[in-house]
């Protein structure tokens, strides 16, 4: 689904990302960990075309989709979340949702005098299985900050993704939050037959959704394999694991 050859990204001298290849294969829920600073959010920016690469290539479905706009990018399959959520605060959830519907399938010339029930089904069935129907009605930027991260997962969704990448799904979450995200992230990988790549610094979320993971240390890869293959490698437990999940 996802082959990154060779990615390396400096800023001003500074290098960000450097050497990082890595496939995911379909259907596949792949893991990029890492401390503060090694280059995860840059990554997934290199991927999804928001910075574009010094070196290296990033393919999707085998189309060389590096240096590729955003928008073309997501328009040929490849959803996102940003490490702050990401939704329009003034707009009601069910407007949140319904608005990516339509921007996704192109129905309506202009947005903004769009009839209210247009999508309406599919927008409350969205929602519905993100489990923010009661909050339909609410104004986006006045939920938890959780459920914007829900919101903002609802809007990826609406744009119909192959592959979803999010930064940080779970961070200023609840361990409720957190708990019932997880969860609604199988259960949406396992439904819509998604592949996943997602950052993340909770090591419980990490270990209980992977099939692969990805360490990142100063921009480079130094393990990559499946959870328990990663747990035991000594290199990651020196930079980054530390005892706790011995
Ligand atoms: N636009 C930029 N200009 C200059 N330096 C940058 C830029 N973007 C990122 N960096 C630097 O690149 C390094 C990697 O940053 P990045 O945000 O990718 O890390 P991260 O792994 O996502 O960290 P966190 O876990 O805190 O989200 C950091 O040292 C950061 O300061
Ligand atoms: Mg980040």
């Amino acid at each position: 689904m996802l082959e990154i050859s060779g990615l390396r990204k400096s800023f001003d001298g500074f290098v960000a990302t450097s050497d990082v290849s890595l496939s995911v294969a379909r259907g596949e829920i792949a893991a990029v960990i890492g401390p503060n600073g090694a280059g995860k959010s840059t990554l997934f920016n290199l991927i999804t075309g928001h910075i574009r690469p010094d070196v290296g290539t990033v393919h999707l479905e085998g189309r060389d989709i590096t240096g590729a706009a955003p928008h073309a990018i997501c328009r040929m399959g490849m959803g996102r979340s940003f490490q702050r959520a990401n939704i329009f605060p003034k707009l009601s959830v069910f407007e949140n949702v319904q608005a990516a519907l339509i921007a996704h399938r192109r129905a309506a010339t202009d947005l903004w005098s769009a009839s209210r029930d247009i999508f309406r089904a599919e927008t409350h069935q969205l929602l519905a299985s993100l489990g923010l129907g009661p909050q339909a009605e609410v104004t986006g930027g006045t939920l938890s900050y959780g459920n914007q991260k829900q919101l903002e997962l609802g809007i990826a969704l609406a744009g119909e993704p192959k592959i979803l990448l999010l930064d940080e799904p779970t961070a200023g979450m609840s361990s409720v939050e957190t708990a019932e995200t997880i969860g609604l992230l199988q259960r949406i990988a396992s439904e819509r037959e998604l592949t996943l790549l997602f950052t993340e610094h909770d090591m419980d979320v990490v270990f209980a959704i992977a099939h692969k993971i990805a360490v990142l240390h100063q921009g480079r890869i130094i393990a990559v394999g499946r959870p328990d293959e990663v747990r035991a490698d000594p290199e990651v437990r020196r930079v980054y694991l530390g005892e706790q999940h011995a």
